[in-house]
């Protein structure tokens, strides 16, 4: 019986080692897990490949490249060729995976690009047919000359409110292809109802404020090839829009003051405090001042206040290439005592009346027996009159 279990551990065992030794042995042809897409593209562009493969032994991947698609034309492709617009970045590992880049595009890298990949043994034979021995994909890359827009040039928005009428404009030239459509953005966002189909595009700006000011952008779209655009900078010196005139705070909160502003570029913020009537830098030592801002936003927080130091006028000031403007708050500080001093009032207030009352009280008493007696003596002499007339009737 053991004798019986051990042949068939031992059969086992071969059967195992049979298996491995096939598996590794057996080769596993190459096959595309991702092959290159075709696409169009313009000059001065760039364009990458992808080229993934599975196989056993990991394939060897290679780069060709022809004119016209015809198999005797094809030419491999090294790193750095093109005077080094070309670049090829190669992996092997349990794939072997390849990007094929070209840069600064000129029209006559336009062709067609092959990956091909084998790990055939006999694939440098060159007694072997390649085609054979390789599997190949294929990609067609189309360089368009890039189309020129000729745009207005950047404008500065004057500073007073006699701005006039601003026209942006752009002239599609040297279109290689029917464009389809084009439309106007401001700070990256397309301005709803500025598409049309005209190779001469405006986009008017009547009576530009501060606001109106930002990046503007032309976009052409086309048909076979990728978008185009131009961009005009409409410049403005900042104007604060918004901004915390005051803020009240007890001693030991934080109190947070901030400005909004209009205006392009963006401007750079600083906060300043009022001291002996001027602005000057706000004194950090007891670092408790933060400063954030944002584009068109700046916030200045003032942590765990001080009654004695914080208190007083704070300036926020934005200013860009064009121009600046600033705006001042109030900050006013409050003793930790500040919540009772509504009871104390009210309290003052109970103490007050209660000595008017005392007072009036204590001055009515004598004048109210001054004018008590007369007027008992006219009342009994009323009725003294009044009894004397009965009498007098009767
Ligand atoms: C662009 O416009 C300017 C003035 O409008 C003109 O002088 C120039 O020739 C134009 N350029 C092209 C390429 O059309
Ligand atoms: C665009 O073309 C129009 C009409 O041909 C011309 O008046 C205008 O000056 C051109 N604008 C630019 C920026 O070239
Ligand atoms: C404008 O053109 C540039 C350069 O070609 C491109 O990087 C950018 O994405 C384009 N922007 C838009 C909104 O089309
Ligand atoms: C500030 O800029 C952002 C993004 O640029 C914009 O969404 C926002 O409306 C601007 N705020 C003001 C007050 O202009
Ligand atoms: C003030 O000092 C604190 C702590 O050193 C620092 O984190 C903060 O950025 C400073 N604030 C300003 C406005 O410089
Ligand atoms: C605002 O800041 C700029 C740059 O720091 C400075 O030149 C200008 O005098 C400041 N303006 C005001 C009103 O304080």
């Amino acid at each position: 019986m053991p004798a019986l279990v051990q042949r068939a551990l031992m059969l086992m065992l071969v059967v195992l080692m049979l298996i491995l030794t096939l598996k590794s042995v057996s080769p596993q042809s190459a096959g595309f897990v991702k092959s290159p897409l075709s696409e169009t593209k313009l000059t001065g562009d760039t364009f990458e490949l992808y080229c993934d493969v599975v196989g056993s032994p990991t394939p060897e991947i290679q780069w060709w490249y022809a004119e016209v698609n015809r198999a005797d034309s094809f030419k491999q492709l090294w790193d750095s060729a093109r005077k080094r617009r070309v670049s090829i970045d190669t992996a092997y590992g349990t794939n072997g995976v390849s990007v094929l880049a070209v840069t600064r595009l000129t029209q006559e890298d336009s062709g067609t690009y092959e990956c091909r990949a084998s790990n055939d043994p006999r694939r440098n034979d060159m007694r072997q047919n390649p085609a054979l021995t390789w599997i190949r994909a294929q990609a067609t890359v189309t360089v368009l000359p890039k189309p020129k827009i000729n745009s207005s040039d950047d404008v500065v928005l004057p500073t007073d409110s006699h701005a006039q009428l601003q026209m942006l404009q752009c002239n599609l030239t040297n279109a290689h292809d029917t464009h389809r459509e084009s439309y106007w953005t401001k700070n990256g966002e397309e301005i709803p109802g500025t598409r049309g189909s005209q190779k001469n595009t405006e986009y008017r700006i009547n009576k530009p404020r501060s606001d109106d000011a930002g990046e503007y952008m032309c976009v052409y779209t086309f048909n076979m090839a990728p978008p185009v655009n131009a961009t005009i900078e409409v410049r403005a010196a900042p104007d604060i829009t918004g901004h915390k005139r005051s803020e009240n705070q007890n001693e030991g909160q934080s109190a947070t003051l901030y400005c909004k502003s209009v205006g392009y570029p963006h401007p750079t913020w600083t906060w300043r405090k009022l001291e002996r009537g001027v602005y000057v830098d706000i004194d950090n030592s007891s670092g408790r001042f933060f400063i954030n801002s944002r584009d068109n936003y700046s916030e200045l927080n003032i942590v765990n206040l001080d009654i004695s130091s914080d208190p007083g006028q704070y300036q926020c000031n934005a200013t860009n290439v064009i121009g600046m403007a600033s705006e001042s708050s109030i900050l006013r500080v409050r003793s930790h005592l500040a919540p009772l001093w509504p009871f104390l009032g009210v309290l003052a207030e109970i103490i007050v009346l209660v000595i008017i009352i005392v007072v009036y009280e204590k001055r009515k008493r004598p004048e109210e027996e001054l004018e008590a007696g007369p007027m008992k003596t006219n009342s009994t002499n009323n009725h003294k009159e009044k009894n004397l007339r009965q009498r007098n009737t009767n």
